[in-house]
């Protein structure tokens, strides 16, 4: 490894880790991986605006991210294989009495279990660190693949709900509702 990637590494605070994976804080220099997954248009088809996302947006996205992890110890961290390569981002997002459960992985990374790998994890990591706080996602109606991420690690569906205008589906873990 290069002393610049070494004193990277070093920077970034390991969440958890999973056989294949690595949860991490983020550094400004994760930028342009990131906006690499963000620039996709199938990628982002059901996340955030629902199409793909511009540098500057991304850059504000880390921001927000490195920020989120130094004030309250939580965010949608960044998910890397062991290579050190960005897979994608995952966490949580919500609020201090409601926890929504979070994905996102790079598109020639579908299909082969990472999204349950890291999903199923960030459960076990919810139960330990976060008391009493429900264990939510929501999943705009359509996803059928992160639906099925959910039921695989036992979360029960509830529902749906408007999220900013997109009609989802909602799931809470049974462990923590
Ligand atoms: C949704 C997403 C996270 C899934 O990641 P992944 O690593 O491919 O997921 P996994 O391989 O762990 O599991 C996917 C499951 O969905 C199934 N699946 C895939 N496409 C599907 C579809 N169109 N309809 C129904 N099931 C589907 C897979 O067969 C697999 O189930 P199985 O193990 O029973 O065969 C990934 O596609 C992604 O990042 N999408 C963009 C961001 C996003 O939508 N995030 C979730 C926001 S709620």
């Amino acid at each position: 490894m290069e002393r610049g990637a070494r004193r990277i590494e070093a920077q970034r605070e390991v969440v958890l880790r999973t056989p294949r994976l690595t949860l991490t804080s983020w550094v400004v220099d994760d930028v342009g991986a990131l906006h690499e997954v963000h620039s996709d248009p199938e990628t982002m088809e059901f996340v955030r605006h629902g199409r793909p996302e511009s540098r500057p947006e991304v850059e504000q996205l880390v921001d927000r991210y490195i920020a989120e992890h130094a004030a309250r110890g939580w965010t949608k961290w960044r998910l890397a294989d062991l290579d050190d390569r960005l897979v994608g981002r995952a966490g949580f997002g919500g609020t201090s009495d409601s926890r929504g459960l979070s994905y996102l992985i790079r598109r020639s990374r579908w299909g082969r279990g990472l999204a349950t790998e890291i999903a199923e994890a960030l459960v076990g990591w919810h139960l330990l660190h976060t008391v009493a706080v429900p264990l939510r996602a929501i999943v705009a109606v359509g996803n059928d693949a992160s639906a099925r991420v959910l039921e695989k690690i036992g979360f029960d569906e509830d529902g749906k709900e408007d999220f900013d205008g997109t009609m989802c589906r909602a799931f809470v873990h049974p462990d923590t509702a």
